[in-house]
């Protein structure tokens, strides 16, 4: 039996885990879960968010599936995502964004793939207290992260029949650090004749993203660009309830949702497990379990077919009434 490490998290992630696990048993795939708490609960028993047993787990088993950590804002501990994807050298986040059938939003044919770095830019942690005044951040971004990240891009659009790779940086005023972003992603460029390349400007994408987000394929991005960039994109196929995700590295890889651990809905059974369950269908085609992952994707679009949505998609149903539609439809 195939082991997986489930870090269930804290806020929403319990109810959406418990979902996505049910929903999966279901389907007939068995699995050896390997529980690991982590985030805010475990700081007091074991003096970390992040205890090394987790990441001895991750280790083991190769692969995870997460669900949202809250991070405090401003004081404590340092992320518990920042920090996974660094000790694990995850240094690609990639966020599909495609219209859901029978979901709907302001735009069609929204088919955008976000691939993050996930390892440096501002995200790399590195800040003073210059004075009681003055706070400081380093946007730290090298040749080495910035080609591997380009190079991902390039090869995920090969593999996945993309046309069009677009980089996206605030070079013209960060000259020297998006500027050597562009600069790798223009060399690394020149060894994918066959897919096509655009360059634009942050702010300028976030216009067009909101105006005609179908021009747009695989877009490649710093941290910072990419995690802000991802959330819009969620808000085109209907909310951070079905955005999902994926974090590779060389030797392992953690598949979460976009989302956060949602606080203000925490404990009532409103949660939207969709984004938790496609970046499940997403690992299980990772381990190569297609069959099963095609069978739970077919399940939860006949749910949606149905008129059975969460509130975040203005339906009615509980995390439970949805979970147990899904499982309904398995069984059919
Ligand atoms: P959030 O993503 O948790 O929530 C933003 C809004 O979206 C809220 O109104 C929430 O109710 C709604 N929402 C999110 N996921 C939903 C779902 N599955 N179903 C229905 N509604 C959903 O963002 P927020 O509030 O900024 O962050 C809360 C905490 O989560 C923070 O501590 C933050 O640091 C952490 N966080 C953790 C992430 C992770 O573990 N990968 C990613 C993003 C944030």
């Amino acid at each position: 039996m195939k082991q997986i490490t489930l870090i269930n998290g804290d806020g929403i992630g319990p109810e959406i885990s418990d979902a996505v696990v049910k929903i999966i048993d279901a389907s007939g795939l068995k699995i050896d879960w390997d529980v690991q708490t982590a985030g805010a609960d475990v700081i007091e028993k074991e003096g970390t968010p992040l205890p090394q047993r987790v990441l001895d787990s991750i280790k083991r088993s190769k692969v995870a599936l997460k669900a949202p950590v809250t991070t405090p804002i401003g004081k404590g501990f340092r992320s518990v995502n920042v920090q996974l994807r660094k000790e694990l050298d995850l240094y690609a986040n990639i966020r599909p964004c495609k219209n859901l059938p029978n979901v709907k939003t302001k735009f069609d044919n929204v088919d955008i793939v976000v691939v993050r770095e996930n390892t440096e830019d501002l995200y790399a942690g590195i800040e003073r207290q210059v004075d009681i005044d003055t706070a400081e951040s380093i946007k730290l971004i090298t040749r080495k992260a910035s080609e591997r990240i380009c190079r991902f891009a390039f090869d995920y659009a090969l593999k996945n029949s993309r046309k069009e790779v677009c980089v996206v940086t605030k070079a013209n005023i960060m000259k020297l650090s998006d500027g050597l972003f562009l600069e790798c992603f223009r060399n690394v460029s020149a060894d994918y004749k066959n897919i096509k390349t655009r360059e634009i400007l942050v702010d300028n994408l976030c216009m067009q993203l909101v105006q005609n987000p179908s021009q747009f394929d695989v877009l490649v991005l710093p941290n910072l660009y990419g995690d802000i960039v991802s959330d819009l994109c969620a808000g085109l196929i209907g909310g951070l309830g079905v955005a999902q995700g994926a974090n590779i590295g060389k030797d392992y890889a953690v598949f979460e949702p976009v989302h956060g651990s949602a606080p203000d809905i925490k404990g009532q059974n409103k949660a939207n497990p969709t984004a938790l369950l496609l970046s499940a269908i997403e690992m299980l085609k990772y381990i190569n379990e297609y069959s099963h992952a095609q069978k739970i994707e077919n399940a939860l679009f006949k749910t949606f077919s149905d008129g059975i949505y969460t509130q975040d998609l203005g339906g009615m149903a509980t995390t439970t009434e949805f979970t147990d539609a899904i499982i309904k439809h398995l069984n059919q």
